[in-house]
């Protein structure tokens, strides 16, 4: 059976000045798959998937996700994409309830519809008893719970995650990851999902790509990506064998490691 792909990103581009973020990448996500994107701190995963989400223009190279160009259709991609990012996004001023209501207007959930199914997706993420309490109240893996059950309200295809687990304890972070396995199994949704705990991408994804200062430096399955390293490989010594050890001149400018603090501290 040949299905066309969720997400297949051709000679996707971004420059920012003199740097190539993200360079010439092309690779190509079946329907129910659950693919990791790993890489160093810099490495050009949250510009891939801005790109992917419509929110940075391609400097050239394009992809398309659900059969919609992001660049010729990027309001029908939007339609059929949720998005979580990197940093904290639900307002600690409303209410989990009312922040999901503030994302089925902007997703252009009708309006009959909104009720009943924002209360069924706070059911489905354990939120239902908190559903009325401050987000500001809320445990970083509430928060992280209500911001994929905010992504979700449109019933969209592909789900793209940037660091969905950052800050969060073990249970917590598998508490989202038993949620994003039911999203994949009941639903045949496809996500793209970046971490930098190896542990937790061997383990959920299917297939990963490694991308390190901008290009793709190996994708495949986690066994494929271990073999030949010996029996008792992890896909830590992948990681390394592959970008450790390196200096690279992306890695570690203030304004990621401010932003990957914040990320902690807000969820943690
Ligand atoms: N808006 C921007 N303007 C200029 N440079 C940027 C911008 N966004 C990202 N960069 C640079 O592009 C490179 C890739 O950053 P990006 O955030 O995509 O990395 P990342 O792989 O997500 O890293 P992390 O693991 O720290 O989240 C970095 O050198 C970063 O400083
Ligand atoms: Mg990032």
């Amino acid at each position: 059976m040949t299905t066309a792909p969720a997400v297949s990103i051709k000679q996707l581009t971004r420059v920012f000045g003199s740097l190539a973020a993200v360079d010439h990448v092309s690779f190509d996500i079946g329907v129910g798959e659950i693919f990791g994107l790993i890489g160093p701190n810099g490495a050009g995963k949250s510009t891939l998937i801005r790109m992917l989400a419509t929110l940075l223009p391609p400097t050239s190279g394009t992809a398309s996700i659900a059969g919609f160009d992001i660049v010729q259709s990027p309001a029908m991609v939007r339609r059929h994409i949720g998005y979580v990012p990197q940093l904290l996004s639900a307002d600690a001023a409303l209410t989990g309830f009312e922040n999901m209501l503030l994302s089925a207007r902007l997703y252009g959930v009708p309006r009959r519809e909104r009720k009943s199914r924002i209360e069924s997706a706070l059911e489905r993420m354990g939120l239902a008893p908190s559903a009325h309490h401050l987000a500001g109240q809320y445990s970083g893996g509430m928060l992280r719970r209500l911001e994929l059950a905010q992504s979700l309200l449109h019933r969209p295809e592909v789900l793209i995650l940037d660091e969905p687990t950052v800050g969060l304890d073990p249970t917590a972070r598998d508490t989202v990851w038993e949620r994003v396995l039911e999203l994949r199994d009941r639903f045949q949704r496809t996500m793209i999902v970046t971490s930098h705990l190896m542990q937790e991408i061997e383990k959920f994804c299917d297939r990963i790509a490694v991308i390190d200062r901008g290009h793709i430096v190996a994708l495949g399955t986690p066994a494929e990506l271990k073999a030949g390293l010996g029996p008792n490989a992890t896909l830590d010594d992948v990681f390394i064998g592959l970008v450790g050890g390196k200096e690279s001149e992306q890695k570690g400018s203030y304004g990621d490691v401010r932003r990957n603090r914040q990320a902690l501290r807000e969820h943690g």
